[in-house]
């Protein structure tokens, strides 16, 4: 029986609500019988944590292993095969997501230790919580031990995000459209980019005015919206969006999938930053799609993200080795 280790961190919390009952219904890793899943919490989650691993035993379901709750990140990061960091505080109204780093920033660096001290190099890490390219990239810096690549951050519910609104208003179905790209940072600086988007591999024709006064601003946007409306951030879809986000990794894509990755001078971008770009993704791992013409509109929306990206980099340097 082949089975993974998984844990979970912040999973008190709201999205993993979501995202454990999701990923046990039906588990997203390939040749996966079972998990053994750790929830890692802090000590006053604890109490409800226990909670949640009862209703999680009386699923009864025959995809789990074992279950483990825990306020020990030392024992719960031990021999995981993926760890998957929810762990940390939300936005509210009115706020940005990089309002957040310093109080976040810590978090992962102490996390970051952690995995480097206890984890093998072949553990895969998942950044959800925000602002999750620069907790990414904290996390990064902090695990030499683990390669660059097994570091990813969370852009898939932008990637579906802008799947589904560019779906709505061409009337098609969503499974439809490829090639649609998410460039730069997991904030409203970043690109939806439907400029090479195929409809079952056909071009698509949707106006320039739409594109840059109603699609882009919506995409960037959408999580904030969310909050407006939900009074607390989204969780159920980025619970969804962190499951595909697994799949992709573990059993590859067909599509062009956007993660954040630690950039190396692709399209003249900084190296060194945690950046969405298009990717090919196989069970080998990732390569960045190559050679894409950007017109000059997207160019410059890049740039800023860019810029937003080294701005944040340079608000954590005393978070990076
Ligand atoms: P939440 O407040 O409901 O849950 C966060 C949980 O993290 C809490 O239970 C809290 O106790 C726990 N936590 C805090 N510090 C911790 C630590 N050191 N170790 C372990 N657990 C710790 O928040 P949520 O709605 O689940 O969101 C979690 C994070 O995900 C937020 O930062 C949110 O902004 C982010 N998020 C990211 C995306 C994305 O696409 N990248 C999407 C939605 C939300
Ligand atoms: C989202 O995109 O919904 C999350 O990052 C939460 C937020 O703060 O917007």
């Amino acid at each position: 029986m082949n089975i993974k280790n998984i844990c979970i961190t912040g999973a008190a919390g709201n999205i993993a609500y979501s995202l454990i009952f999701r990923v046990l219904s039906n588990l997203p890793f390939k040749n996966t019988d079972k998990i053994n899943l750790t929830l890692l919490d802090i000590t006053q989650s604890q109490k409800s944590l226990i909670g949640l691993r009862y209703e999680v035993e009386d699923c009864a379901f025959s995809t789990l292993n074992s279950i483990e709750v825990t306020d020990n990140a030392e024992n719960a990061f031990q021999e995981s095969d993926y760890i998957i960091m929810v762990g940390a505080k939300p936005r509210s109204k009115g706020m940005e997501r990089s309002d957040l780093i310093l109080d976040n920033a810590n978090i992962f660096k102490t996390q970051a230790l952690i995995i480097d001290k206890v984890c093998s190099p072949s553990t895969k890490v998942i950044v959800v919580g925000n602002p999750a390219n620069t907790n990414a990239l904290i996390l990064n810096y902090n695990t030499p031990s683990i390669p660059n690549r097994n570091i990813t951050s969370l852009m898939k519910l932008d990637q579906n995000r802008a799947k589904s609104i560019l779906a709505e208003k061409i009337n098609e179905q969503v499974e439809d459209i490829q090639q649609m790209i998410i460039w730069g940072n997991h904030s409203t600086t970043q690109v939806p980019d439907l400029s090479n988007c195929l409809l079952n591999a056909e071009q698509i024709n949707v106006d320039d005015i739409w594109i840059q006064n109603t699609f882009i601003p919506k995409v960037q946007k959408r999580g904030g919206e969310i909050i407006e409306f939900r009074g607390l951030s989204s969780a159920a879809s980025a619970a969804s969006a962190i499951y595909d986000h697994i799949n992709i990794i573990d059993n590859g894509s067909n599509s062009w999938e956007s993660l954040g990755i630690m950039t190396s001078g692709e399209y003249d971008i900084e190296s060194g930053l945690m950046f969405s770009l298009p990717l090919n993704v196989t069970t080998e791992g990732y390569q960045v799609i190559k050679d894409l013409k950007i017109d000059t509109y997207i160019k410059t929306l890049i740039k800023l993200s860019e810029k937003e990206l080294l701005k944040e980099r340079d608000i954590v340097k005393s978070y990076l080795p």
